[in-house]
């Protein structure tokens, strides 16, 4: 369940709900760990993306956000400054904004300013001073607006602590969806539904199809930005897990899985070596793996289907001339 960060000055107070079966880790390091020692034990070896966002991830995320090959996030907002206004009309008069997988907020003022009857904003992330420094900075820009920010991970979160959402919009910007497998998705849409009640709007930002000449330099750039953010998966788990990665051994790899429709990432080795990691030995084979993230590509009618399947009616598609990018409104019947 996600916990409730209203203020730079809780923090303290819910840092006491962490420790877990005075183990001495917090819930959120517990489950690092597992995830971590499970992930490089099984093959293939995999470790969960949202892994990747601790507060260096997040603001490598951010210069990723920045990178001429990388087009999502410009094309996104750019859609959302068109169109705020047509999607706030077709969403109706809504009074609470719940964004997954917040970030930066960067996209969410966009919408706010369309969204003339807002009065409460929800931003759920995983990543705890980021998620707090952007609710702090939003909550500076909107005065009137009650910023009540909720620190866990969106797949598991079952309420809103308690916070009533009034005629509530879910946004799902970045096509984060993307980073979930087609049956995590539908599963994630299903859970979002509950938590955001029959009648509800939904707003998700959804990544095309498109030529792998756009695609692979989008996950693999010349500056080697997107390799920093994947490569400091192997530096936190240094940092926090007690491992021993030489990062200068691995490399960044970004594939396009055409049957899955997906980009998929990996930290390859380039040596035969043995890495700890919490006291505990993995070999590796000079080329061996690890998967760190997928990143699915649909089309319109394939975005469509799985909204369906979760309950979820298309309500309006908004895209750009080069068919980069879409913007899904859905509505919960
Ligand atoms: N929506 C923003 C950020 C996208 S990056 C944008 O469009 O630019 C993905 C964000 O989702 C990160 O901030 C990351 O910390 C968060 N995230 C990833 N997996 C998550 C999970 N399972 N639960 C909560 N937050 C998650
Ligand atoms: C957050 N998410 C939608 C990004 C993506 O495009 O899949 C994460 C990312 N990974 C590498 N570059 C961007």
């Amino acid at each position: 369940m996600a916990r409730t960060a209203t203020s730079v000055q809780d923090r303290g107070e819910i840092a006491g709900d962490w420790d877990r079966g005075g183990s001495g880790l917090s819930a959120e390091a517990t489950e690092f760990a597992d995830a971590v020692l499970c992930g490089l034990g099984r093959r293939p070896r995999s470790i969960p993306s949202r892994f990747l966002y601790d507060d260096t991830g997040s603001a490598l995320f951010e210069d990723i956000t920045r990178l001429e090959e990388y087009y999502p996030t410009r094309t996104e907002m750019a859609l959302l400054r068109t169109h705020g206004p047509e999607i706030a009309f077709c969403a109706g008069p809504v009074e609470t904004l719940v964004e997954f997988g917040s970030g930066s907020s960067r996209k969410t003022g966009l919408l706010i300013e369309a969204l003339r009857n807002l009065r409460t904003y929800i931003p759920i992330d995983v990543s705890e001073s980021f998620l707090t420094d952007a609710a702090a900075r939003l909550q500076r820009d909107h005065a009137k607006l009650t910023v009540r920010p909720m620190v866990g991970d969106f797949t598991k979160a079952r309420d809103l602590n308690g916070i009533g959402a009034e005629r509530p919009l879910g946004f799902f910007s970045g096509s984060t969806i993307g980073n979930l497998t087609h049956d995590e998705a539908v599963a994630f849409l299903d859970n979002a539904a509950r938590l955001l009640g029959s009648g509800s709007a939904f707003l998700i930002g959804v990544d095309l199809e498109k030529s792998l000449d756009i695609l692979i330099p989008a996950y693999d750039d010349a500056r080697g930005v997107t390799a920093a953010f994947s490569l400091n998966l192997l530096s936190r788990i240094n940092r926090e897990l007690g491992g021993d990665f030489d990062t200068g051994r691995f490399a960044h790899r970004a594939l396009y899985n055409g049957r899955a429709g997906r980009i998929e990432i990996y930290l390859e080795s380039l040596a035969d070596q043995t890495v700890e990691v919490l006291g505990e030995r993995f070999d590796f084979a000079n080329g061996e793996r690890i998967h760190t993230e997928n990143s699915h590509k649909y089309s319109i009618g394939g975005f469509q289907s799985l909204a369906r399947r979760a309950g979820w009616l298309p309500m309006r598609v908004w895209t750009d001339k080069d068919n980069l990018f879409s913007l899904h409104l859905l509505r919960r019947p």
